[in-house]
């Protein structure tokens, strides 16, 4: 952290009194900090608060002659390592998402290269609202980053998600933004998404994955420094900044695309549902209904994951494991079976989380030193948030495994 340069932006919530304590902290670790704050934060607390702290007279207006003859908003979006707005209220977040510049801080988010990391603060129903989490979406798809808020009591005497990070969980995230990439020159092919396999040229078998976890892990290998190719079945996700992606249909066309793709792969990482099982024949033409059953004859799909950790030398191989029950159990046979350097098991089924969710909690299993199972829970979140822990994690294996 040390030398580094922020742009902290507050917006007008109460969360804003946190920032002096946020500010003070960062720079006991060597940070300089520059304060933007909108109309509303100064109804919150005082400029002249933020000034003592942070050493600086805090930027309030676009349009005032005085404050661009010293420091230009342009020299200020230039200047940042990074921009942090916390609080991001609701009505902060929604102009981010549709691009407005209507004051200083919208204005330098436009203006900056830096990257974005947002501490969200809200009444919980303002938090849920259709179009607050919509805004949310695109951003995170931008690649903003998030504090996500936790959940507890709010300033307007209501319960639920709404509350801003804790000031040490924002700075923890800062600092991730700052450390050198982890995955600097590796090259990453990661599989996604559900496979189709057809019964008919109207019909096929499939499952609910929606391909969110795989294009996560995609997003945060991008991030973290690697060259990221993404094998996608059919899902209906915009393709993550940077990554190269292969679409694909059946289990077929994904292990075909696998094989074509692994040359030079370091990290294999499967998320996708790749169906287990395909019709043993395809009809030409549709299927009608004259029968009274119809029995479908099922065959084995080629298991993907399982030839690649057979390959040698096999790349630094990650599977997903979703079960509805047992989840541990199922999960270590699977890292042992199919020869895997790590396994990722979540439980499906849940409310909330896992398939077509935005959330979900992974259970992590490898084999450490003599053989000892170890393992590392990755507490529900976002989909992306987790991502990137994985992403620490496989990144620290890798490195264990294959010392440059
Ligand atoms: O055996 P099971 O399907 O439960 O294993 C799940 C893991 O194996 C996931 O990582 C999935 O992407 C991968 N897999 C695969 N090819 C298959 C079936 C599963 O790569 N045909």
């Amino acid at each position: 952290m040390q030398n580094k340069q922020l742009l902290l932006g507050i917006s007008g919530g109460i969360a804003a009194y946190k920032t002096p304590d946020l500010v003070r902290r960062l720079r006991e670790q060597g940070v300089t900090v520059r304060v933007v704050m909108t109309q509303g934060a100064t109804q919150f607390i005082t400029p002249l608060t933020l000034q003592a702290v942070s050493g600086h007279p805090p930027h309030l207006a676009l349009l005032d002659a005085e404050a661009e003859s010293a420091f230009g908003h342009i020299e200020l979006a230039r200047w940042a390592d990074a921009v942090l707005i916390a609080p991001a209220t609701a009505h902060c977040l929604a102009k981010l998402a549709h691009g407005l510049a209507d004051d200083l801080l919208s204005t330098l988010c436009l203006a900056t290269r830096a990257p974005l990391l947002v501490a969200p603060a809200m009444n919980q129903q303002m938090w849920q609202a259709t179009a607050t989490q919509a805004n949310c979406r695109l951003l995170r798809e931008r690649g903003v980053r998030f504090c996500e808020p936790t959940t507890g009591a709010l300033a307007c005497g209501e319960t639920g998600p709404g509350r801003m990070a804790e000031v040490a969980d924002i700075i923890a995230q800062l600092s991730t933004l700052w450390r050198a990439p982890v995955l600097a020159r590796r090259r990453v092919l990661v599989t996604a998404g559900p496979t189709r396999e057809d019964l008919d040229p109207v019909r096929f078998i499939s499952n609910r994955s929606s391909g969110r976890m795989g294009y996560a892990v995609a997003q945060a290998a991008q991030e973290a420094g690697a060259e990221v190719v993404l094998v996608s079945g059919p899902v209906h996700l915009p393709t993550p900044t940077g990554v190269r992606r292969l679409d694909v249909y059946s289990a077929q066309d994904m292990f075909n695309a696998v094989q074509q793709q692994l040359v030079n792969a370091d990290i294999f990482i499967a998320t996708a549902a790749v169906a287990d099982y395909r019709p043993a024949q395809t009809a030409d033409e549709k299927i009608k209904k004259t029968a009274h059953s119809l029995p479908l004859a099922l065959e084995r799909t080629p298991d993907i994951l399982a030839w690649v950790s057979a390959q040698s030398p096999a790349p630094f191989t990650v599977g997903f494991a979703a079960e509805t029950q047992q989840v541990a159990e199922y999960a270590q046979d699977k890292l042992a079976r199919k020869k895997l350097d790590l396994i990722a098991a979540n439980q499906v089924g849940l409310p909330g989380q896992g398939f077509d969710s935005d959330y979900n909690a992974l259970q992590l299993f490898w084999k450490g030193a003599d053989e000892q199972l170890e393992q590392q829970s990755l507490a529900l979140t976002d989909k992306l948030s987790l991502a990137r822990r994985l992403i620490q994690q496989i990144a620290h294996l890798y490195a264990q495994k294959s010392p440059e």
